[in-house]
């Protein structure tokens, strides 16, 4: 199969939770506290939190990523039986410095040194998204960290991938957009955008309108696709 090449891209827009950074970082870090059950209890917490915000996206009841990420918290430690609110508290404070993937750094610098615009698209509010950003050590990577609060729905809908769009003052067909959440990398080329979909999980394709042009594991197999050294 011939390798993926995308032409005539100048920004590359990714996506941030599970994309760049780890979100199973804040559970691993309460391992001791949380015993064996960390893990279901991370994937509860993605879980609700991913469908508390297609649902009040539904239901036009808006309320921020911080907020749906404490409900979710909530669900996912009473469905474990587990009641501490002091843990409770330190899961919501890692999850302001979510470790970056290893590979995210020098990807960004790649891309910039190729004259490449990057910047983030998120459900995460504009305060979450600074402190990951700054944890992260890329601020001066980034060209534009763009949160969906500013429209007040979340992705996928079509008026969040805008506003990366009319941010950028960019066509869509100029930007690729990047994702580890299959559900985001079909929104996303639904919409319009060249998406690539970061599969870090091996997850299997979904059966949404918008195929993705094509797949990647990490990120660093990125700058050789559109072209950038
Ligand atoms: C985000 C979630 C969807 O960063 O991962 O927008």
């Amino acid at each position: 199969m011939a390798a993926l090449r995308l032409e005539n891209i100048k920004a590359c827009v990714f996506d941030a939770y599970g994309t760049l950074f780890d979100v199973n970082a804040a559970a691993r870090a309460e391992q001791a506290a949380l015993g064996d059950k960390w893990l279901e209890i991370a994937d509860i917490w993605r879980l609700k939190q991913l469908q508390y915000t297609w649902l009040r996206s539904l239901q036009k009841r808006h309320a921020d990523f911080w907020q749906v990420t404490g409900e979710a918290l909530d669900f996912a430690l009473a469905s474990a039986h587990v009641s501490d609110p002091a843990l409770r508290e330190r899961l919501m404070n890692l999850y302001l410095t979510l470790s970056a993937y290893p590979e995210v750094k020098a990807t960004l610098e790649r891309l910039k040194s190729a004259g490449i615009k990057c910047a983030i698209l998120s459900n995460g509010t504009p305060k979450m998204l600074a402190a990951a950003v700054e944890n992260a050590g890329i601020t001066s990577l980034l060209d534009g960290v763009y949160s969906i609060e500013e429209v007040g729905v979340y992705k996928p809908d079509p008026s969040s991938y805008q506003m990366a769009v009319d941010q950028l003052g960019l066509e869509p067909a100029e930007i690729s957009f990047q994702s580890s959440n299959g559900w985001d990398a079909y929104g996303a080329k639904a919409f319009g955008f060249n998406v690539v979909w970061c599969n870090r999980f091996d997850q299997a394709d979904e059966r949404l309108p918008g195929t993705p042009d094509g797949q990647i594991k990490t990120l660093d197999e990125l700058p050789a696709i559109i072209g950038a050294k």
